[in-house]
């Protein structure tokens, strides 16, 4: 059987005369007889999606629906009113459209909030890569008191062993005497963020062949973007990787104004090292502090040179997930590319690939209106209320 939301962007394919590739095999794990089925939307390669399943995480129907439910779940937060899909919205391409995250309380974090469209795809997660599998990234936002603000792991598990409802479920996906654990919850998380896929832009229908896909506009913006723009080379894109990313960490400018003394931020985040105190939850902490969080992929590896880097960001559904950057400081796809004319910002770490790029007003009309042709057919179709996901079996 083929999940309800994918099933429903197979609907929206084959009605405009396109049927995207799809995909089903055995579950790994013993036990688990039952296939799961996946539809692809176009310009996403099957073959990339079924390797990039954890092996002691396989696929199955009822977990993804577990996961979906997690995921739309408020009580997942200290005081009931925060969930993953607060900040990652299915009708904002899941983001949240503000600059950066409020979570519980209102409290604000210093990031912008990435979409979890095809983030399965991304070798690490977050702007600084600090969590390495879509596991290890969803058991941070749980915890950190700007977010979800849970008191620690064990509680959150102690609150869903309060359901009924959950203990059942996570009984029939999981197995066992002691189901629901912290490893369940945010592998039935994970396994729900793998079906969400983002492909079936006009631009992949563009690639498939279709000249008409495309404005002109588009097509002049998409040389620039391979050509005199430069883009391509961070925004990587290839039939294998079609994601406009080359998953790797820069430093293009973008904080480099707003903080002032890297160099005390930088040492104490060193001292902390040393003395063994940079755990998981206390690295995240720092990341969505400000001042700290501006310090970037330095973060992770405390290497000089990645003060201010960043991971480059995907750019498919673009034009749904702005405000832009790491710390949501440009509202428009035209800042970023006024910012990108001029050369970035200069300080320096400042990557050698940012360079003032003289193009005209045309050449940036046209670049956006490529950027513009990137947002997928669910994206959209979510962004417009043609169709809704909620939680449920
Ligand atoms: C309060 C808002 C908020 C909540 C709640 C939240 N997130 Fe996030 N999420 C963010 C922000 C902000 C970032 C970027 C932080 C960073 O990179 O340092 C992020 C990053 C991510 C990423 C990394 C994407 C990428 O491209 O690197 C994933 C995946 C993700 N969140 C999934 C989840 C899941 C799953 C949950 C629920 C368990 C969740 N988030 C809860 C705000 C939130
Ligand atoms: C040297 C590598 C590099 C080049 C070249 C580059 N980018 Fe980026 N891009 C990045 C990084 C890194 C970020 C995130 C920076 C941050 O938040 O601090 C980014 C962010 C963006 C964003 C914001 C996306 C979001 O979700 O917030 C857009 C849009 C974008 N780039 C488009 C472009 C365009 C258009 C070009 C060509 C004119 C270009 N980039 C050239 C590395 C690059």
């Amino acid at each position: 059987m083929v999940m309800l939301v994918m099933g429903l962007i197979a609907l929206l394919g084959t009605s405009s005369g396109r049927s995207p590739g799809s995909l089903s095999w055995p579950a790994w794990a013993a036990g688990q007889a039952k296939e799961f089925q996946m539809t692809f939307p176009l310009g996403i390669p099957a073959d990339l999606w079924e390797l990039m399943i954890p092996e002691d995480n396989p696929m199955t129907e009822a977990k993804v629906a577990l996961g979906k439910a997690l995921y739309f779940d408020t009580r997942l937060s200290a005081d009931n009113t925060v969930s993953c899909a607060t900040c990652h919205d299915p009708r904002r391409a899941f983001t949240d459209g503000k600059p950066v995250s409020e979570g519980v309380g209102g409290k604000k974090g210093a990031r912008n909030a990435p979409t979890i469209l095809n983030a399965m795809f991304n070798e690490e997660q977050f702007w600084d890569g600090r969590a390495k599998t879509l596991e290890d990234q969803a058991k941070q936002p749980l915890v950190n008191p700007v977010e979800m603000a849970m008191p620690s792991h064990e509680a959150v598990v102690a609150k869903l062993k309060q359901i009924p409802e959950y203990v059942k479920r996570f009984r029939e996906v999981f197995g066992g005497t002691d189901p629901i654990t912290i490893d369940h919850i945010v592998q039935a998380i994970a396994a729900f963020e793998r079906t969400q896929l983002s492909g079936d832009a006009p631009f992949d229908r563009f690639i498939a062949g279709d000249e008409k896909a495309i404005s002109a506009a588009a097509k002049r913006g998409w040389e620039l973007f391979k050509g005199k723009a430069r883009c391509i080379t961070c925004h990587e894109f290839n039939p294998s990787s079609p994601f406009f990313t080359d998953f790797k960490y820069h430093n293009i400018g973008v904080g480099m104004k707003a903080t002032k003394n890297f160099e005390t931020l930088a040492r104490r985040v060193q001292q902390l090292a040393e003395r063994g105190e940079l755990t998981a939850a206390e690295l995240d902490k720092l990341s969505l502090a400000e001042g700290f969080s501006e310090l970037g992929r330095f973060l992770v590896t405390r290497q000089p040179k990645d003060v201010g880097a960043f991971k480059t960001p995907p750019l498919r559904d673009v034009a749904l997930t702005g405000p832009y950057m790491h710390d949501g400081s440009m509202k428009t796809l035209r800042e970023v590319i006024e910012f990108y004319n001029k050369g970035g910002e200069p300080n320096p770490n400042l990557d050698g690939g940012i360079i003032e790029l003289h193009l005209t007003e045309q050449e940036m009309n046209d670049l956006e209106a490529f950027l513009r042709t990137l947002t997928s057919t669910y994206a959209r179709a979510l962004a417009r209320g043609e169709i809704t996901i909620a939680p449920g079996k």
